[in-house]
């Protein structure tokens, strides 16, 4: 069976004082049934790293270079996230994606990579709200699954976060049947890729304002194995009942 997972995507933000609230979310969660994944800027994986170790929290980075080492100013490879003491790293957001124009191509390299050095890789795919009103979701979903995830992947090194761009940050949450449609679909191609052996092992995350009052709905849709969060990640106030709500539903 699929453990559950409850990831905590912090983007740009948080400094050392932010600990504080991974503290807390661990002293609230001391043995859950599902996994916990807090995913902090990078300067604070050690710190973060360490603040957990010996609790029920794992940690994470948001982004991975393809290249283990190398003249890449500013970048920071996948051997150097797992020496900081993380074991996953979010890979091809959509604000990665838009900002730093990720393709799908380049996503696959990165995963790639964060696989052979031992990470687990939560791909993140989504369409934007163009997309979805011309009616070409499950074309725009189907070709980055088969773009991102690198042959490699297993139910253990891979994670996929289903993110519609429309609904990150925004409030706006698609419906449960568009969220089962989707996680459906995302299942189906997982298997026909991988064989039902892998297809059914890898867990598929919502994410895109996801709330405390709403987890609980999410987390019943079928093929949900839990959420990528971004704004109520943040605080150990916001993210612990949606961490509740996974646990629940576990
Ligand atoms: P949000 O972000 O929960 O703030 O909508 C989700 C994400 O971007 O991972």
């Amino acid at each position: 069976m699929r453990r559950k997972l409850a990831a905590g995507n912090w983007k740009m933000n948080g400094t050392g004082a932010a600990l504080a609230e991974v503290q807390a979310l661990a002293r609230a969660h001391p043995s859950p049934n599902c996994d916990i994944l807090i995913c902090p800027p990078a300067p604070l994986l050690h710190r973060a790293a360490q603040t957990v170790a010996g609790t029920a929290i794992a940690i994470g980075a948001q982004d991975c270079h393809a290249e283990p080492s190398g003249a890449h100013t500013g970048d920071t490879s996948a051997e150097m996230i797992m020496d900081a003491g993380a074991q996953h790293v979010i890979l091809g957001h959509s604000e990665r994606r838009a900002d730093h124009h990720e393709t799908s191509e380049m996503v696959r390299a990165k995963a790639r990579a964060a696989m052979q050095a031992g990470l687990s890789a939560i791909v993140c795919l989504g369409e934007t709200l163009a997309q979805r009103e011309a009616a070409n979701t499950l074309d725009i979903i189907g070709g980055q699954l088969s773009e991102s995830v690198p042959d490699l992947a297993t139910g253990e090194n891979l994670v996929i976060a289903y993110e519609p761009v429309w609904a990150i940050g925004t409030g706006r949450v698609p419906s449960p049947e568009q969220i089962g449609e989707v996680h459906g679909f995302l299942r189906a191609r997982l298997e026909a890729r991988f064989g039902a052996g892998v297809g059914r092992s890898v867990r598929l995350l919502y994410g895109g304002s996801v709330k405390g009052d709403n987890a609980a709905e999410i987390f019943a849709v079928p093929n949900v194995d839990g959420a990528l969060v971004g704004g109520a990640s943040l605080t150990a106030a916001d993210f612990s009942p949606i961490v509740a709500a996974l646990d629940d539903s576990a």
